[in-house]
């Protein structure tokens, strides 16, 4: 139900190729980097030319096909030996989006399928799985945009923070997937986007999805969010996550954590839309998730430019969590899970667990 163009972040137009749009240059740039082994995935995603919870899966599992599309091998053992190594690659490049895992863990189900089957075979399944991770995430998107859109009132203003649009996803976007369902079903809403520090990912690249789209948004610094609020400029929070622990805390860019708070304070409905590959059925709480850390430049540096004294010590963790408890609801492509959290999640996780096994 798409009705714009889809902006593809990656794509796996043929073997030995995967095409990654290098969201480092956006907006300013559009550069297409083009990777032709899994190595090359893996540090696309480490430097960021790519980011974002579902498309770094989607990425990974397109680094294990292409790793395998490339290498050579002599022996059925060579073989596992090359997929076991890319997959422990991919793992280590990224800590906090789940989304990583659960793809590997994906491709690592599709090779023991086809672990008898020719080598051509072998390749061409992995392909076909890598790619149905993509379109699978953009279908679960379109799904969970229906269900969200529901929760937006025509004349809404809805605070966004980071970027969760087609440039963090295999399309349409997780919280920014909700707004563009909305406004595709014709509904008048208006954008506030959190500029989204140290990276910029609301500043840089939901700015520019949105503007492409002619969705109205306007751009607010990090720390106007609470003047907002406390103008009745917003009307709701919708945020996406990198990581849903079972009892409903979520992690998710730094400086969501802040905004729960703030929407609290000024009873303001807080939203996080993710797909079910984002909830960690092994993570209990949000304490169980690790928290990447980022280099120290991010902080200190503005554009390339020094702005923090020389010696200075940094912290500069990249994700935070916000509690199930300041959350009002988690829009899933299945449906819309309400507090309490914790037994929705238990219940959603079933029903899938059941689904897969008939
Ligand atoms: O560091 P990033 O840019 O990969 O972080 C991205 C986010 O935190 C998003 O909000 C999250 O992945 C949900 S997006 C669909």
């Amino acid at each position: 139900m798409s009705a714009t163009k889809r902006i593809r972040a990656i794509d796996y137009p043929r073997s030995g190729v995967v095409e990654v749009l290098d969201q480092r240059l956006l907006p300013l740039r559009e550069r297409t980097i083009t990777c032709r082994c899994g190595e090359e995935v893996a540090i696309a995603i480490e430097e960021m030319a790519l980011r974002g919870a579902p498309l770094i899966g989607v990425a990974a599992a397109m680094g294990i096909a292409v790793e395998m599309d490339q290498a050579k091998w002599d022996s059925a053992q060579q073989r596992h030996a090359c997929f076991t190594t890319i997959c422990s690659r991919m793992l280590q490049t990224r800590p906090t989006a789940v989304n990583l895992a659960w793809a590997v863990e994906r491709m690592r189900q599709a090779y023991g399928k086809l672990q008898e089957k020719s080598d051509v075979e072998m390749l061409a399944g992995l392909q076909t799985e890598a790619r149905q991770i993509m379109e699978e995430d953009w279908q679960m998107n379109l799904a969970m945009g229906e269900h969200g859109a529901s929760l937006i009132k025509d004349g809404d203003v809805v605070l966004t923070h980071c970027n969760t649009g087609s440039l963090a996803t295999g399309g349409h976007g997780t919280a920014l997937g909700v707004i563009r369902s909305a406004v595709q079903g014709g509904k008048k809403i208006r954008v506030l986007v959190d500029e989204t520090r140290p990276y910029l990912q609301g500043a840089r690249l939901t700015s520019w999805e949105l503007q492409q789209e002619g969705i109205e948004a306007t751009l607010i610094a990090d720390s106007m969010a609470a003047h907002c609020m406390q103008k009745g400029m917003v009307n709701m929070v919708i945020v996406g996550a990198d990581r849903i622990a079972m009892n409903g805390d979520v992690a998710n860019k730094i400086g969501t954590y802040n905004l729960s708070i703030l929407a609290k304070e000024h009873q303001i409905p807080f939203y996080v839309a993710a797909p079910s590959s984002t909830i960690d059925p092994n993570c209990i709480a949000g304490s169980d998730i690790p928290i990447e850390e980022r280099a120290e430049e991010e902080i200190t540096h503005y554009h390339g430019h020094r702005v923090a004294p020389k010696g200075i010590p940094v912290y500069n963790p990249a994700f935070d969590v916000t509690p199930a408890a300041n959350i009002a609801a988690i829009i899933t492509e299945r449906q819309i899970l309400l507090p309490p959290l914790g037994s929705a999640l238990a219940k959603l996780m079933q029903e899938i667990r059941e689904c897969h096994s008939i």
